[in-house]
């Protein structure tokens, strides 16, 4: 029979040759075999392991070894608080989002049923915070890959968002008229031929998730420009991008006839985020993220 403390330090000398985070990554696939919290670990460390705990729990160590995510192992990830389960259909969702969601809450009313939509949903994560963070809003979302809106469709359900509407789209292509106040999206943005996409958990991610053409800017060149039809006056488009692209971005925003285009950087210091405003009227000309 092996003890937790034992097998907790073999896994993590196993992984430290292919994970930067081996011990906690350790951690965290035994709490998956066992159903127990890491505090459990902690207080039992001579704790003896059951055989067929040891079996799935080795055998899981082997999947990570192969570079397997963590989250794709154990189904979740967490963001903005909240569970969000996840699969090999969708992106893994990136703590750089909640700047999105920060910039987003900040210009919807509590109490206003103001349109939002959401391109590019994959797991969900961006609508789905949005419409539980603002109850009175009407959130939309759309996907092109089907298989990411059932995991979408699943964590609304989870999270008992029922203000949400989803839409498989190109993304705006199939979604009827309308006019939202918000258009936000994480979409694809790394050059095809980027070295990242060969490294860590990344390799695992659909490319469709991760890949744009025009040096990563195809998709938000597209997004910029078709979403103008669909934006009130005044309202606000806000778009993810790579640490590197805030000139090019900027630049798209701009020739497509925004105003007040802004880029706001993230915790780490990088530009993660640039937002402008569709036919905005001077004279206020003050934008509510400034602060
Ligand atoms: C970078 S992922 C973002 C996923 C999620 N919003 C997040 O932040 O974790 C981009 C998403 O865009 C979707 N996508 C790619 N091309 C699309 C298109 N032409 N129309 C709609 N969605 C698309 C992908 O399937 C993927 O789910």
């Amino acid at each position: 029979m092996q003890r937790i403390k034992f097998v907790l330090s073999e896994a993590a000398r196993l992984l430290a040759a292919s994970s930067d985070s081996a011990v906690l990554d350790a951690e965290v696939l035994l709490c998956l075999t066992l159903g127990k919290e890491r505090s459990h670990l902690r207080a039992w460390p001579d704790k003896e392991l059951q055989p067929e705990h040891t079996a799935r729990f080795w055998s899981l160590i082997q999947e990570r070894q192969k570079g397997t995510p963590i989250a794709y192992i154990t189904g979740n990830r967490e963001f903005w608080s909240r569970d969000f389960h996840v699969t090999p259909d969708v992106l893994i969702p990136r703590p750089d989002t909640e700047l999105l969601i920060e910039l987003s809450l900040k210009l919807i009313p509590l109490d206003k049923p103001i349109k939002i939509i959401d391109l590019g949903t994959g797991s969900g994560i961006i609508a789905i915070t949005l419409a539980a963070e603002r109850p009175h809003a009407q959130v939309s979302a759309t996907d092109l890959c089907l298989a990411a809106l059932r995991i979408a469709r699943l964590n609304a359900n989870k999270h008992g968002t029922t203000n949400i509407q989803f839409y498989q789209s190109n993304w705006l292509s199939n979604v009827p008229e309308d006019k939202f106040n918000l258009i936000v999206s994480n979409p694809p943005y790394i050059a095809e031929n980027d070295n990242h996409l060969q490294q860590g958990d990344i390799r695992f991610e659909p490319q469709s998730a991760l890949c744009a053409g025009d040096q990563g800017l195809s998709d938000i060149k597209t997004i910029t420009e078709t979403a103008r039809n669909y934006l009130e006056s005044e309202g606000y488009l806000l778009i993810e991008h790579g640490y590197d692209q805030q000139r090019q971005v900027q630049t798209i925003f701009k020739d497509f006839h925004y105003d007040n285009v802004q880029t706001v950087t993230d915790l780490s210091g990088q530009p993660r985020v640039t937002y402008g405003q569709w036919n905005y009227r001077t004279g206020t000309n003050v934008s509510p993220l400034e602060p």
